[in-house]
């Protein structure tokens, strides 16, 4: 492991992600000034990340020594003058490119003219904060996931003009923090907020087609696929209108492509309030009892032409051992290659390299298999013959693939 800086690290906003992060850091050796908008808030996060520490502990993760030496390490800023000393500052304040800019206008005169800015930005360009506080070489994105100590995965991210030794020095310390590092260009939803997409997207569409209800599909997903969770279940938890932001921020900044167009039936679930589980309402009914659908499909029976038939047997044969029925087996095969077509444009993109693509979704979102080591089983021959197959069946081309799944074909 790295050793800690002697320089501690400023966080700046101390919300959910915030103290997540001086959690993380805190506990593997880092000097941690914490700030917000005002000193209360900041108090009941220290208390708050005092909390979780000691259940930790409590846990056995860890000894009383640490434990204590943890909470000793967090320390709360009383003005940006207070990260004077920092050679790393973390930002997780409200998602506005106005308010990031606004406050770091602020703190920026206070702090090492050395000192690294990152951004744990979902959904802003780095390059556009950057820019907008006039030093886009020495902003990094540094993008944890919920909740950030339990979960693995930072995907750290290069603005166009970030100073490249920086960002090998914020992967370098994400890694001493126990973290597994995908690095990522700066464009829309990175790689994990993209490459995921389509798990719903698609889901929604087989739905809208009418060919299955919401529980066959999460099923189909859980059981061909190994997934924990269904779309929708999945869906339900995160919350219908968190993932329908996501998708629409991801969907324009990209251009409006239709491979990523939101589903107007999730949207209209979204404007009546089911939200998923917090509202006791979404795909499913939660009321207590075992959730059931609250939402009903058409009745469209699956009749597929010997071409499609015979794409979709050979895809499927090569992604998974566990035998399904024809209707599960077509639900698996279009959500899933829809996720690896997302993965290869991705990479055409230019968002990030196939090793990274994979590291961020089976560390990101818990796929059992990152896209490309399944299209690697499964072959991309096969890949892009079930693609072909699938976009002749669509009237918006969405199942367009980019060379790397056409030209094996
Ligand atoms: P949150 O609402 O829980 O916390 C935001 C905190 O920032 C609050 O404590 C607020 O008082 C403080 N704040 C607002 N304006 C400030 C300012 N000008 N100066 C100092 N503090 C200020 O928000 P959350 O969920 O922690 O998100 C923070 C950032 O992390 C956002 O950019 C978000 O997109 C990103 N993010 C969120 C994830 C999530 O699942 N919640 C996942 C990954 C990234």
């Amino acid at each position: 492991m790295m050793a800690p800086s002697k320089h501690p690290v400023g966080i700046i906003g101390t919300g959910t992600m915030g103290a997540g992060i001086a959690q993380v850091a805190a506990t593997h050796g880092f000097t941690v000034m914490l700030l917000d908008q005002d000193a209360e808030t900041v108090r009941r996060a220290v208390d708050k990340i005092h909390g979780h520490i000691d259940r930790m502990a409590e846990k056995g993760k860890l000894t009383e020594k640490e434990r204590d030496e943890s909470k000793a390490r967090l320390h709360p800023a009383d003005g940006p003058e207070d990260l004077s000393d920092c050679d790393l500052i973390i930002e997780a304040i409200i998602e506005s490119l106005e308010a990031k800019t606004a406050m770091f206008k602020r703190v920026l005169p206070h702090l090492r003219s050395e000192a690294i800015i990152a951004s744990n930005t979902s959904s802003l360009s780095i390059g556009a904060i950057g820019e907008s506080i006039g030093c886009p070489e020495r902003v990094v994105g540094m993008h944890f996931f919920n909740p950030a100590p339990l979960m693995p995965l930072v995907e750290v991210i290069s603005g166009k003009r970030s100073d490249l030794k920086l960002v090998d020095r914020v992967v370098l310390i994400a890694e001493a923090w126990g973290k597994t590092v995908a690095r990522a260009n700066d464009t829309p939803g990175f790689i994990v907020n993209r490459v995921a997409r389509p798990y719903y997207l698609e889901a929604w569409r087989i739905f809208e087609d009418g060919y299955a209800g919401v529980d066959v599909i999460d099923e189909a997903m859980r059981s061909l696929g190994g997934f924990r969770m269904g779309p929708f279940e999945l869906t339900d938890l995160i919350g219908q209108d968190i993932n329908v932001a996501t998708t629409e921020s991801v969907w324009q900044q990209l251009g409006e492509p239709s491979r990523l167009k939101p589903s107007s039936t999730q949207q209209q679930l979204v404007a009546e309030k089911h939200l998923g589980r917090k509202t006791g309402h979404g795909a499913y009914i939660h009321d207590g009892e075992d959730p059931r659908p609250a939402i009903h499909p058409g009745s469209r029976e699956l009749k597929l032409p010997e071409r499609m038939q015979d794409a979709v047997n050979r895809f499927v044969e090569g992604a998974t051992d566990q035998i399904g029925a024809p209707l599960e087996k077509y639900i698996f095969a279009r959500v899933l290659i829809a996720i690896i077509n997302e993965a290869a444009w991705a990479v055409a993109d230019g968002v990030a390299d196939q090793a990274n693509v994979d590291t961020a979704i089976c560390k990101g979102v818990n796929y059992p298999k990152g896209p490309f080591a399944w299209a690697e089983e499964i072959g991309f021959g096969a890949c892009g013959e079930l693609l072909e197959a699938l976009n002749d069946t669509v009237d918006d081309n969405r199942f367009l693939a980019p060379d790397l799944l056409r030209s094996q074909v």
